[in-house]
């Protein structure tokens, strides 16, 4: 019986802000029918004016430690590509917002492959014995790196965050983390960027041209690229872990579109019903994109104790990852925001 992460809370938090698509529609050159079909969004939360990556990771990270029936842990980890600034990090704030004390606080960065990563950390300092618990955090608010007019890319993302608590445990109980595999490949770093605001532009002591401090992605080059290392990663951990593909109940895919995750259920051979969906109500909420799915899929009885899961990330980097768990019995707990408390009524940057 080997010691291992064992998953013991869950929570998730979006703003209350709904954005839809005909909202979108009324000030980019698309529509609500687009969206739909390219993507499978409906509506979206964004962040309102001064909220922030560390306010949604407060929230998910509040529900994830109640859930766990906990009020402390020995380490934090938030994976995040829109940090409440350049630096220092946002996780020691989340810490001490949550009331968490002095402990081991730290950003993990790889986009919307983050949580998978973080997940992977937050796992290796539980195997080392450097940590009986750690709050796993997954959250941005990427809206806020979107460029106003740019219908390619506002129309995808979403803001949000989730989190689990991982306790030590053994590897042979439900919740045990297992199966891990991770990429990445920096030759296509340029495929999705924020090209200002980092070091290499800054060192030139030209000021950055306002179009370069958006996000900027080549859709159709990291669609194919989603597909294949997402497929190949989930092979992967199911290989590793013992298992064969059609034992597992539940996929919980990164949710950049719900093409692709149809493509990735195609590739796979499995049925589109197993790989659970929020996309068409949260959009891509990058980071937080798992561990929300994850919440979602335990409010909605999708996913459920005893199933099989893979969860598998593929984002900027370009990066990859899995893991597989089965899916424990947690402690009943509310996972998701409460109802939208207001429609937006001007889609601008906050
Ligand atoms: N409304 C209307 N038309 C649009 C919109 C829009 N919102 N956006 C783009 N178009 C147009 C384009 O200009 C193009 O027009 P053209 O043919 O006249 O040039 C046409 O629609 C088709 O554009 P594509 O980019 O080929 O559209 P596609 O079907 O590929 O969908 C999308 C675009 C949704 C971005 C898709 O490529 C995608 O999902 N890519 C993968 C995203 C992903 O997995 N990202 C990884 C994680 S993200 C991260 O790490 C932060």
């Amino acid at each position: 019986m080997e010691r291992a992460a064992v998953v013991a809370g869950l929570g998730g938090w979006v703003p209350p802000t709904v954005v839809s698509n005909d909202q979108l529609a009324e000030v980019l050159d698309t529509s609500d029918e687009w969206i739909r079909r390219r993507t499978g969004i409906r509506e979206r939360r964004w962040v309102s004016p001064g909220q922030s990556t560390g306010d949604l990771a407060v929230e998910a990270g509040r529900r994830a430690l109640a859930s766990a029936g906990l009020e402390g842990v020995d380490a934090v980890v938030l994976a995040t590509s829109s940090p409440d600034r350049h630096c220092p990090a946002t996780a020691p704030e989340v810490a001490t917002r949550l009331g968490l004390g002095p402990v081991p606080a730290f950003d993990v960065a790889a986009v919307c492959t983050g949580f998978v990563y973080a997940l992977a950390t937050g796992a290796g300092l539980v195997a080392l014995g450097a940590a009986e618990t750690v709050l796993v955090v997954g959250a941005d608010a990427f809206s806020t790196l979107l460029a106003p007019d740019d219908r390619s890319t506002r129309v995808i993302f979403g803001d949000g965050g989730g989190a689990v608590v991982l306790r030590a445990g053994s590897s042979t109980e439900p919740g045990a983390l297992t199966g891990l595999n991770l990429g990445s490949d920096g030759s296509l770093s340029d495929l999705i960027e924020v090209p200002a605001g980092g070091s290499r532009q800054r060192s030139t002591g030209v000021p950055a041209k306002t179009e370069d401090t958006y996000f900027t992605m080549q859709g159709q080059t990291v669609y194919a690229q989603a597909v294949r290392r997402m497929a190949e990663s989930v092979q992967e951990t199911v290989e590793r872990t013992g298992w064969n593909l059609a034992e597992i109940d539940s996929f919980v895919l990164h949710q950049a579109n719900a093409r692709i995750l149809a493509a990735v259920a195609r590739r796979l051979g499995r049925p589109p019903e197993r790989f659970l969906s929020n996309i068409e109500t949260r959009g891509n909420t990058v980071a937080a994109s798992i561990p929300l799915a994850l919440a979602d899929g335990v409010a909605s009885g999708e996913l459920r104790p005893g199933h099989k899961v893979v969860l598998a990330g593929f984002g900027g980097g370009l990066t990859w990852g899995s893991m597989a768990l089965v899916w424990p019995r947690l402690a009943a707990h509310r996972t998701v925001s409460p109802e939208p408390a207001a429609a937006a009524t001007e889609v601008g940057m906050p």
